[in-house]
This record gives C-alpha cells, sequence and structure tokens, in this order.
C-alpha cells in the first residue's frame, strides 16, 4: 500500500475553511481586523498566556520576538545549530551575533548545560528549540537568569509538566507553515508572552514600529499576519489536541509494535517531563540515506534533516563554526531519518512501516 512520509489532511475541513473565507472576502477587512484578535485571544487562551501577536511567518516571529526582548545589534544569542536555518537567521536579522550550542543527541533538544557552556557577558538571550515537537527545559535554560525565547515553530500542541510549549518561556515564537502541527494556508505565525511589554513592542514592530500609524518609534517591519490566514487557523486550532493525540498514538504504537528492536535503529526519547506533539518522528540510523532508499523500495516515506548543521552553513562561517565543537550536533546530522507521522497514521501504517524498517535495516547493514 505505502505510507508517505507525512499522513496528514486538511480535506475533511475544506469546506468549514472556505466559508470562513468567503466572509472574509465579504467583509473588505483584510489587515489586522476582527479575525486576526480573535484569533490572538484564542491562541493566548489555549496556550494559557496573557497575549499573542499574530506575524507574517515563524521566521519574523523570531527576530521581532528578540527585539521585543530587548536584543540589539552586537549582542550574543545563543541557540542551537541543529536547527531549522531560520532560528539563526533572525538572530542575525536582528543584528545579534549567534552563538551556536550542541543539544542531546536522544532528545534533538538543547539541555541546561549545553546552553551554559555557551554563555558570555555579552549574552543577552537564549533560544531552546522545541524541536521535531520535542519540549527542551524551558525551566533549567530559565534558571540561568537570561531571557528566554522559545522557538516552538514545531512544538504547537507539546506539553512540559502539564504547561503548554509556548508558555513555559519569557516569550514564543509559532510558525503556520502548512505542514506545521498548526497550520494554515500559506504563512503566517505569532509570538506568545505573558509580558505587556514584549507584547507591546512586538506589536509596534510589526506594524514599522509604530503604535499609531503616524509616529515610527522605530525601524520595524511589514509583519502581520492577515485575515484570511487567522480566518483558517481559527477553524483548525480547536483540533490540535485531538491532532496531536493522534501524533502521540502514533509514536507510542511504533514501539509497542517493535520499531525498537530494529536492528541499528535509535528512536527519539522525549525530554524527561515533557510531552512531545511529533511534528516529525525522527529515528537515526549509521547509513541513514541508504535506510531511506531500502524503505522507498518498500512504499515508506523517510527523510534526513539539516545534515549541514548551521553553524557550518556557508552564510554562517563568519561566527567561527568551523572551530567549533558540537559532537551531539555532527551525529545528529549525520544520522537523523524521519519516519512517516501524521495525524491519519492507521494502526496498519504504523505495522507496514515497523516491517519495512525491518526489512530495509536488514538490507542495509551497519560496521
Ligand atoms: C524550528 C523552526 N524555527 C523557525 C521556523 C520558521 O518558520 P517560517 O517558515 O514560518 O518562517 C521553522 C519552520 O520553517 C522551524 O522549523
Amino acid at each position: 500500500m505505502g505510507v508517505p512520509l507525512f499522513a496528514s489532511s486538511l480535506e475533511r475541513y475544506h469546506d468549514r475553511i472556505v466559508e470562513r473565507l468567503a466572509e472574509v472576502t465579504r467583509s473588505g477587512r483584510y489587515i489586522l481586523g476582527p479575525e486576526v484578535s480573535a484569533f490572538e485571544d484564542e491562541l493566548a487562551a489555549y496556550l494559557g498566556v496573557r497575549h499573542c501577536v499574530g506575524v507574517a511567518n515563524g521566521t519574523d516571529a523570531l527576530t521581532i520576538a528578540l527585539r521585543a526582548l530587548g536584543v540589539e545589534p552586537g549582542d550574543e544569542v545563543v541557540l542551537p545549530s541543529f536547527t531549522f536555518y531560520a532560528t539563526a537567521e533572525a538572530a542575525v536579522n536582528a543584528g545579534a551575533v549567534p552563538v551556536f550550542c550542541d543539544v542531546d543527541r536522544d532528545t534533538a533538544c538543547v539541555t541546561g548545560e549545553s546552553v551554559e557552556r555557551a554563555i558570555t557577558p555579552r549574552t543577552r538571550a537564549i533560544v531552546p528549540v522545541h524541536l521535531f515537537g520535542n519540549v527542551a527545559p524551558v525551566e533549567e535554560i530559565a534558571s540561568l537568569g537570561l531571557p528566554v525565547l522559545e522557538d516552538a515553530a514545531q512544538a504547537a500542541g507539546a506539553l512540559r509538566g502539564g504547561r503548554r510549549a509556548g508558555a513555559l518561556g519569557d516569550a514564543a515564537t509559532f510558525s503556520f507553515f502548512p505542514s506545521k502541527n498548526l497550520p494554515c494556508l500559506g504563512d503566517g505565525g505569532a509570538i506568545a508572552t505573558n509580558s505587556d511589554d514584549v507584547a507591546d513592542r512586538a506589536r509596534r514592530l510589526r506594524f514599522h514600529g509604530s503604535a499609531d500609524k503616524e509616529t515610527f518609534d522605530q525601524v520595524g517591519y511589514n509583519s502581520r499576519l492577515d485575515e484570511l490566514q487567522a480566518a483558517a487557523l481559527r477553524v483548525l486550532l480547536p483540533e490540535l489536541d485531538r491532532w496531536t493525540e493522534a501524533r502521540r498514538t502514533a509514536a507510542a504504537a511504533y514501539e509497542t509494535q517493535g520499531l525498537g528492536e530494529v536492528a541499528g535503529l535509535a528512536l527519539p526519547r522525549p525530554v524527561p517531563g515533557s510531552e512531545p506533539a511529533y511534528h516529525l518522528y525522527v529515528a537515526r540510523h549509521e547509513r541513514p540515506d541508504a535506510l531511506a532508499g531500502a524503505l522507498a523500495e518498500r512504499g515508506v516515506g523517510a527523510r534526513g534533516y539539516y545534515r549541514l548543521p548551521v553553524h557550518l552553513q556557508p552564510s554562517m562561517l563568519r561566527f567561527g563554526g568551523e572551530s567549533l565543537e558540537l559532537p551531539a550536533t555532527d551525529e545528529l546530522a549525520r544520522t537523523n531519518l524521519a519516519l512517516p507521522m501524521g495525524t491519519g497514521l492507521e494502526d496498519t501504517a504504523i505495522a507496514e512501516v515497523v516491517a519495512a524498517c525491518e526489512a530495509a535495516a536488514a538490507a542495509t547493514p551497519v560496521g
């Protein structure tokens, strides 16, 4: 039958979304109107924070949030190298110097220790990334005494200690890119915070650095979530917990159906105390691309992510990445392999993936 890498679909929400989009079209309000305000309130209530600020995408959300937290040109921002490029790009676009730290090899998230090693007197903020939907130990990182911005782009729906990812740090950012756990129909993003000041600064920055559209106190951005995207998100947000539960059930089924016994395959581990949202289900193998090839022959989608970690990307070499030692980052970049995950993964599909992994691993011997 075959199992694609991404097993999710918005098909069944199509009619409701189109209805809401038609209402927005008729209303004539397209920018910063009632849909964005309502979605911001609903997302804030869902997360359990005081404010959400809708912006154009998850990358702008990071840049704006860093500046709203007080990051100034030349300040250092500690962030992982094993992440999507945008985490570091946003710091650079805020004028900051990215200082790359290592991650934990089993969880793919930063730890209090890995962050602490990268802190200097010039550090102004820390950006733990909740990679693949796992949740970094934010309270350990916050105890280091610097502002913490959660990059929760991949972690909508995840929990840590009963609280939502995105409600744990001084601020957090989300992406609603269509492949994300809470998707919109194009680009979209948001900043979440309990701080009135940070929210106020973020609102100004998303509108050219102005509160009243007359006086421009700061050079900001034109970066708003638009009404059409907010209307679609308002249809989908109430589904997020159910979707997340489906992803967790699929992850648990991989274990009960024996994926952990496949020779040479290491399964992802939740950060202790965290309940991941399984944006992706990322295992490790010494020959991941050969294994992906063998899985493709058996109709199962698989691919590696971030093979060249961010500190070694050409545009980032000026920050000294070549002399950094980040062993877990190097290992994960080399060995990671995402296996099928999504909201529509039936038990039969899980069984098919496990059987395909067994056969593919046998055809892909290691060391
Ligand atoms: C960890 C991480 N941070 C930031 C982003 C940027 O989000 P966007 O694509 O909405 O700009 C993404 C997603 O693409 C991401 O995965």
